[in-house]
């Protein structure tokens, strides 16, 4: 049977090379947004669906099906590889990932011991392989950066201020760096089975590190960032990089071997380029527009991509998550507005 040649926009913006089009997906596209999965979750918990590789090669489709994206996130948690390595966590809806004994001490931190694939996530490794023969578009892995990993392990949940974190990280700051290098390990062994099962690209979301300030994230996180990037890169996938309201750390990230910046909402693709930021960018339109009238989504949206189109090496995406209120039909139409306004401007 003839192969359809697979979908790599996505693959050939990471890397800045020319498109036919700007590529969308959007962050938590496959969600409760949906009917469908709104009606897998009245009989499977989180964990029940993405330890399931056949439903959850099922969900992870369902948005490339429904709205026409240019790739597939795996359906699985920043928390998986945790929960993996025997760490309480459960995900308590409306509020997120919940650790019934925080990281205080040593003895805690000694437990975050080394993933094996094999053993702790053959379900993650089996429901890529049923993607990489459905699937037409490139699929995208993730993990969690270790900031963004300690901020719930360290609170026992969603915090606001991070406090106790930072604290942590202040008072103990050997302890801290243990944490991050047993942390870093676990991200780099997730991130490697998944490549090697079969994702095309890997997105490590710290969405809650621009609580720190540019000297600590220098001090404490970028060099955990530059390990992790660096042992990923030696694999040839590209690597995308979100973290939210974390704007003035931009610079910092320019010098790590990371090859996409995805932005949140708070900044334009202007502004950043306008700084010297060399990457390919991701970015960024407001999820809350997706609750507008749908000119006012267009006309954000053009301006984004107007902004974007300007160089190599951009993709549309949202600046933060889909949320449970949003529409399918916004996005789906949205989608077809992206490919069809990009194909028209890039092609002349
Ligand atoms: O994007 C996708 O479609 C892939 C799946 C994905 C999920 N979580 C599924 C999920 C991805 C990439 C994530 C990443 C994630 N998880 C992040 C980083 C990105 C971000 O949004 O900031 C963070 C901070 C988490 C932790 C987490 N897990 C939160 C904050 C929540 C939401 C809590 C809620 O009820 O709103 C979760 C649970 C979660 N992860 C859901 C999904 C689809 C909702 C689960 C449900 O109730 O069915």
């Amino acid at each position: 049977m003839l192969k359809v040649k697979k979908n790599d926009v996505l693959l050939k913006a990471c890397r800045k090379e020319p498109v036919p089009y700007v590529p969308v997906w959007y962050m938590r596209q496959a969600g409760r947004y949906q009917p469908e999965y709104r009606a897998i979750r009245q009989n499977y918990s989180f964990f029940d669906i993405s330890h399931n590789p056949e439903i959850c090669a099922e969900v992870t489709q369902l948005p490339v099906k429904q709205l026409g994206v240019d790739a597939a996130i795996l359906f699985a948690d920043i928390m998986t590889p945790l929960k993996s390595i025997g760490i309480n966590v459960n995900i308590v809806e409306g509020i997120g990932p919940v650790i019934e004994n925080p990281i205080r001490s040593e003895k805690d931190v000694t437990s975050i011991r080394l993933l094996n694939p094999g053993n702790d996530i053959p379900f993650i490794q089996e429901t890529i392989k049923i993607l990489r023969d459905q699937l037409d578009v490139p699929l995208i892995g993730f993990g969690g950066a270790p900031f963004t990993l300690a901020s719930y392990l360290i609170e026992g949940g969603p915090s606001k201020g991070y406090h106790i974190t930072k604290g942590f990280m202040y008072s103990k700051p050997q302890l801290w760096q243990n944490l991050m290098e047993r942390l870093s390990d676990l991200t780099i062994s997730y991130l490697m089975a998944q490549i090697e099962a079969g994702a095309e690209v890997v997105q490590i979301f710290d969405t809650w590190v621009g609580a720190l300030n540019t000297e600590d994230y220098h001090e404490y996180i970028a060099p955990f960032m530059h390990y992790i990037f660096s042992e990923i890169k030696k694999t040839g996938v590209p690597t995308i990089y979100f973290a939210s309201g974390a704007t003035h750390l931009l610079k910092e990230w320019n010098e790590l071997p990371v090859d996409v910046l995805s932005l949140d909402w708070r900044t334009t693709i202007e502004e950043v380029r306008n700084r010297h930021i060399n990457k390919a960018l991701q970015g960024n339109l407001d999820p809350s527009l997706l609750l507008a009238p749908f000119d006012l989504i267009e006309k954000r949206t053009k301006s984004i991509l107007d902004q974007g189109m300007d160089k190599p090496g951009f993709i549309f995406n949202l600046g933060h998550g889909i949320f449970p209120d949003v529409k399918v039909e916004t996005l789906k139409n949205l989608t077809h507005y992206i490919h069809e306004y990009s194909r028209k401007d890039l092609v002349k």
